[in-house]
């Protein structure tokens, strides 16, 4: 038997494959998956625990004493809420710490792959098409411009009433883009089989409408 389709949305800090990724996902009918997600709850679990985000063995034996939930949009670690906790940009940052190890990357690999569920699979992250599901149906890179992914996030930080600062996002970014890049650990790269959608000047609604589009094409 087949395995349910995968959609893979991969790209860089605040592109907004999240937001795209999960209304793909709603559009569908299909399970999501925010892998980046699952970098924060170890980058929050191991600042909780005292570990050090450079302790790359440890921190892989953390994983698999943490409980993760996702229920109805809400993030649950160790049976605590913690959907917002995790999305601070000390959080992102860290997360992009721990994520360099490969303790790290090994141990959340079954996890990401028990998100596969049928009717299908929209999984947003750094590696999702290169390295977790190298045969996703379709693989989507997302990207914007570096300002215009700062701006969008400045704009999200001060929807929800969190102060921030321009040039500070801007810094933040890409220092997290340079971590992602370089690591050796499956670093963001585009897959050679991925279509890369620059969306500095797509609104969301268009960015979805094409990735729907490529989907449709590609099981047509
Ligand atoms: O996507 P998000 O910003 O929530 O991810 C937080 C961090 O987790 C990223 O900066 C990246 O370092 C890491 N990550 C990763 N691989 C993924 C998803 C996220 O390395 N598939």
């Amino acid at each position: 038997m087949s395995l349910p389709p995968v959609i893979a949305i991969d790209g860089p800090t605040a592109s907004g494959k999240g937001t795209v990724a999960s209304l793909v996902a709603q559009k569908l009918g299909f399970h999501y998956l925010d892998s980046g997600a699952l970098y924060r709850l170890v980058a929050l679990a191991s600042e909780k625990q005292g570990i050090d985000s450079k302790n790359g063995p440890e921190l892989g034996l953390l994983i698999p004493k943490l409980l993760i939930s996702f229920s109805n949009h809400q993030i649950f670690l160790n049976g605590e809420e913690v959907t917002d906790t995790i999305r601070t940009e000390n959080i992102g940052l860290r997360a992009s710490v721990v994520a360099v190890h490969p303790e790290v990357r090994l141990a959340l690999v079954d996890l990401q792959r028990s998100f596969r569920q049928s009717p299908g699979l929209v999984a947003d992250g750094r590696d999702m098409g290169s390295v977790i599901f190298p045969d996703a149906v379709l693989k989507v890179f997302l990207t914007a411009t570096a300002s215009a992914r700062a701006e969008r996030r400045y704009k999200q930080l001060i929807a929800k009433g969190i102060s921030a600062k321009l040039s500070d996002l801007l810094q933040d970014l890409q220092e997290r883009d340079a971590r992602d890049s370089s690591r050796g650990a499956a670093p963001l790269i585009i897959a050679k089989d991925a279509k890369v959608l620059e969306t500095s000047d797509l609104s969301i609604d268009q960015a979805v409408k094409t990735v729907l589009d490529c989907y449709q094409s590609s099981i047509a």
